[in-house]
């Protein structure tokens, strides 16, 4: 194998998801511990000073100790190249957020022992569903009293519609965790925390055939409740199946506490075992093999003004294929130029670090002109193909925008475009006028925060913007339903985006289902696509 195809094969780039405070950054740090970063991009959030040391791209976020972008950090682990994708949360939740699964291979879910299945979770649940994109799950916090593991299981099952299939199962919580039995070895692994905070140390080990040594290293209620549960769950349990976790259909369950870093060491092994190589990717010409086709890569993500000073753009792309290589022309295919890739740097927080090399499944940034759009492709001069498109996912609030000075019309339509082609807010108008009625849609609120912001600031426009009751947006797949003739709920409103596509605003759920069941044939989407 050619060395660029080894690379390409130990690379493996994947999200992490969750809702915020289930751990997600903890466990992120304890990976690093395990690798030894070697790039970090953007934060490991950490805390409040790590997050405004690696992060000053834009004044709001120093105002706020907030980091408004997602960011990628790179480590070897076991002779794997890993690539970790962030996916923000609180109140930086944005459309980027989603945007960010598009470039992954797989998801890990992050899930609170305590909690369960929380609202952001499902969320970028539905995105990794609708890319069928492997997802392993881990159930942290167990050194915390936890819910039922059957019950638990049940839930992912029942909430998020895939089965799962637990690798380890925990024995006890809270302050009776004992550590985890590993179904596949068949022995217990005894928790300790002693290690907080450092690597993982030397773990006891129990085979579960032998009775007296496991009652006597964790008590005799405990083993037989061990011993029910596993034989309830040889039973009950989807069969552990490669194929199944590939295709999304089936997530193995992982048991730990990051916090304590048990469990970690174990997760991460097993992870990268089942875990893919970076995937095919689908163009308008075909699928593209990552370790088969020259370099090509696409746009995810358009971070503006990193650097206020230069107002610099910076496009995010993710290698699909062949290995980038310093100074090398390709092309991009949108714009129907051949250039060379300005300073492409791996690093994309204050520490910026160019980049000689990348392979496919890596994540470069590289300066934009004002050039690059979302779902773009670059790829050899000699080639020529696009990448499927990235949809546009549906926002969650909505509000009316005002102008303060109707004089500035010219700035306020260019400055709200432009900061809608870089993907974080959408703009819609009403039905049936143009753009003096303007409706802004964002994923997270902390956007309607930034483009106030950014008008006054880049553009010298002040708005106003005036909330709506909306939360529900859907595209109209079937675009020969006559508006007109829909009969919605009272609570519907019609808009259009800049093309021109018709979309349904609903207050509530509610109204979405009883909207499709009053008009027939009509098909409903949470995603749009061109
Ligand atoms: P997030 O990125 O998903 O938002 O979560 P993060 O890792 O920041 O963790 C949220 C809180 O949960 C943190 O506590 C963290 O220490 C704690 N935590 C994470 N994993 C575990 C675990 O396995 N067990 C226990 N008991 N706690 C865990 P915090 O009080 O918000 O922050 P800190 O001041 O303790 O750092």
């Amino acid at each position: 194998m050619s060395n660029y195809k080894q690379e390409i094969n130990r690379r493996r780039t994947f999200a992490i998801i969750s809702h915020p405070d289930a751990g997600k950054t903890t466990l992120t740090e304890k990976f690093l511990l395990y690798g030894g970063a070697i790039n970090l991009a953007g934060s490991v959030k950490g805390k409040a000073t790590a997050r405004h040391a690696v992060s000053d791209w834009m004044e709001i976020e120093k105002e706020r100790g907030i980091s408004v972008t997602s960011s990628v950090l790179q480590f070897e682990y076991g002779g794997f190249c890993i690539n970790i994708l962030d996916t923000p949360g609180h109140q930086d939740f944005s459309e980027d957020t989603y945007r960010t699964l598009m470039a992954a291979d797989s998801a890990v879910m992050v899930i609170d022992a305590s909690k369960g299945v929380e609202a952001q979770t499902r969320k970028l649940f539905k995105v990794c569903v609708m890319r069928k994109i492997p997802i392993f799950t881990f159930i942290n916090k167990l050194d915390r009293d936890a819910n039922d593991t059957f019950e638990l299981l049940d839930e992912i099952e029942k909430e998020l519609g895939i089965a799962t299939c637990p690798v380890n199962w925990p024995i006890g919580s809270g302050k009776r965790f004992r550590g985890v039995y590993d179904r596949d070895r068949q022995c217990v692994l005894m928790y300790s925390d002693t290690e907080k905070g450092t690597k993982e140390g030397e773990t006891t080990e129990i085979s579960v055939s032998d009775h007296g040594k496991l009652t006597e290293a964790i008590g005799q209620e405990a083993a037989d409740t061990l011993r029910d549960e596993i034989e309830l769950l040889d039973g009950a349990s989807a069969e552990f199946d490669l194929d199944l976790v590939r295709s999304g259909d089936l997530t193995p369950v992982f048991f730990g506490s990051a916090l304590t870093n048990f469990g970690v060491e174990f997760f991460l092994q097993h992870f990268l075992k089942m875990t893919t190589t970076p995937l095919p990717r689908k163009a308008d010409t075909g699928l593209i093999v990552p370790d088969e086709n020259d370099f090509s890569a696409f746009v995810f993500k358009i971070q503006a003004n990193m650097n206020k000073a230069h107002r610099d753009r910076i496009a995010f792309m993710r290698i699909c294929s062949g290995k980038y290589e310093a100074s090398m022309e390709v092309k991009h295919v949108q714009g129907g130029k051949v250039m060379r890739l300005s300073q492409p740097q791996q690093i994309m927080a204050s520490e910026r670090k160019i980049l000689d090399e990348a392979y496919a499944g890596d994540i470069i940034g590289v300066f934009d002109p004002g050039i690059f759009s979302i779902g773009d492709t670059l790829c050899m001069p000699k080639e020529q193909f696009c990448y499927e498109g990235i949809p546009t996912f549906a926002p969650e609030h909505f509000a009316r925008v005002r102008q303060v000075d109707t004089m500035k019309r010219k700035q306020f339509v260019k400055g709200i475009t432009q900061i809608a082609q870089e993907g974080a807010i959408q703009i819609f108008q009403e039905f049936n006028t143009g753009m003096e009625e303007i409706i802004v849609g964002v994923v997270g609120v902390l956007q309607f925060d930034v483009l106030k912001y950014r008008l006054e600031n880049e553009y010298n426009v002040e708005i106003r913007l005036e909330n709506l009751p909306y939360e529900h947006i859907r595209w109209i797949e079937n675009k020969e339903i006559d508006l007109n003739k829909l009969t919605g709920t009272s609570d519907m409103k019609k808009i259009k985006d800049l093309k021109g596509n018709p979309l349904l605003l609903f207050v509530n759920a509610w109204s979405v289902g009883m909207t499709l069941e009053r008009n027939e044939g009509l098909k409903l989407s949470e995603f749009g696509r061109d």
